[in-house]
């Protein structure tokens, strides 16, 4: 037992963190299952990275002059002196692997997913959070327009789904180092005049990253940005090609976005498309997916020269959407059968119990030394389809009485044939009305 004075200290998460609870896991489960599904049908894989990598690995993957490597990493120097990060997100490391396995020797494209926990040191508010789980995909190995319209379309159709279909979708592009460098001219000529009314952020980014100033909310910048020439004036015909099929496919599939000039996301390995999907009832952080191209990102890594593609989404921001909704898991909780025991039957509710859950049935027991009655109130409260009740008297005669928990209809089976009974039951969807 903790004394008093740890609980305070002890008895909490970090900052930024949460615990996943019962009545929670049971919604991610749900919604890993979807996702599983979904990346199935779409021919992706799935692909386990290591929660921490090499800093280095991120400071060359995603800028040295981004949010993140700037002030949102986790990094800490191991025992041997080498200095490692938490991930922050999961293209690099993916990146990472595809190059440490030579995957791109494979047939490509190589298509892989994956979900799991990231860590960024923000300020935590409501939807964002210091360690976050997101699940995404990246598509490595093709330049093909199809794929970008895919990493939209894939949280498109699990949000659909779930039901959420008044989300929006927002793309842009933001071209190729080539054009890119033409715009970043543009605006550096543009708005060095009124350098200082930017705000100090706006001030700093126009010497190291101009572009991050196009998604600055600020009052101040956003007078100043009014007029701004788009990045789309400034691309050059294969990304232009590039962005219109893009719309093209996201055309066919009947997939709504809408074009925002302003869109550039925060990491420097993006090219050509971006995009972002927000829910908008989420307020400040209404983004509930993101992602791009970043033909660049594998040979920026130390590889070939290897187009690429991918998206991520985040798992809370998701959740709290659904609950803005009002949303319930399809299924609810059940177990196949509950064990009262009666009187001196402990053993053979134990043993029963072990050899119902080895046939594959989800059985439950009393752990305590409880009446009969708070026994069914528990079978009841776990959404048993049917209850054992093994009394002393039917023990003697190896027999147990089995109630079916929606009907109240009772009948007693022998003891040695209840496993074969209670599967039968099962098999053929006799579970009760409790699902
Ligand atoms: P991102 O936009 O930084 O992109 O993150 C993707 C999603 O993760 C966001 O849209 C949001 O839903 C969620 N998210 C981000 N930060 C937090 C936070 N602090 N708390 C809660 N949720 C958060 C990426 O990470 C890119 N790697 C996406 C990508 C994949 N681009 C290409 N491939």
């Amino acid at each position: 037992m903790l004394g008093r004075g740890c609980v305070g200290l002890l008895a909490k998460t970090p900052r930024g963190t949460e615990d996943v609870l019962p009545k929670e896991s049971r919604i991610w489960q749900h919604i890993e299952g979807q996702l599983a599904q979904i990346f199935s049908l779409f021919g992706y894989k799935e692909i386990r990275t290591p929660i921490f990598e090499e800093t280095e690995l991120f400071q060359r993957g995603i800028g040295e002059a981004t949010d993140i490597v700037e002030k949102e990493m986790y990094t800490f120097t191991d025992r041997a002196g080498r200095s490692l990060t938490l991930r922050p997100e999961g293209t690099a490391p993916v990146v990472r692997a595809y190059l440490q396995h030579k995957l791109y020797g494979e047939p490509q494209p190589i298509k892989l997913w994956y979900v799991g926990p990231m860590f960024r040191y923000e300020r935590p508010q409501a939807g964002r959070s210091r360690q976050f789980h997101q699940y995404g995909a990246e598509a490595l190995g093709t330049q093909d327009p199809a794929t970008d319209a895919e990493m939209i379309a894939i949280p498109v159709e699990l949000f659909r789904r779930l039901g959420l279909d008044t989300v929006q979708v927002e793309i842009n592009s933001i071209g190729c180092p080539q054009c890119r460098g033409g715009y970043q001219e543009y605006l550096i000529e543009t708005l060095k005049p009124k350098a200082d009314q930017l705000c100090g952020d706006c001030q700093r980014r126009l010497q190291k990253n101009p572009l991050r100033i196009l998604d600055c909310k600020n009052a101040v910048c956003n007078s100043i940005k009014t007029g701004l020439k788009s990045i789309l004036d400034f691309l050059c015909p294969e990304c232009s090609d590039h962005f219109e099929s893009v719309q093209g496919y996201l055309d066919l599939l009947q997939i709504p976005y809408v074009i925002n000039h302003n869109l550039v996301r925060g990491f420097d390995y993006y090219t050509k498309t971006v995009f972002e999907i927000t829910y908008s009832e989420l307020g400040a952080q209404s983004a509930i997916a993101g992602g791009g191209r970043y033909d660049g990102l594998v040979e920026e890594c130390g590889g070939p020269s290897v187009p690429a593609v991918g998206f991520a989404a985040g798992m809370e921001r998701l959740l709290l959407t659904l609950e803005h909704r009002g949303w319930e898991p399809p299924t609810k909780e059940t177990i196949d059968v509950f064990i009262a025991g009666v009187g001196e039957t402990r053993s053979a509710v134990v043993e029963l119990a072990f050899c119902l859950r080895r046939a594959g049935l989800a059985a439950e027991m009393d752990y305590g030394d409880r009446s009969l009655r708070a026994q069914m109130k528990t079978a009841n409260r776990l959404n048993a389809a049917w209850t054992i009740i093994v009394g002393e008297d039917e023990l003697r005669d190896n027999k147990a009485v089995v109630r079916h928990m929606a009907s109240g209809r009772q009948e007693e089976v022998a003891i040695a044939k209840l496993e074969g009974w209670l599967r039968e039951q099962v098999r053929t969807g006799c579970r009760g009305t409790k699902e």
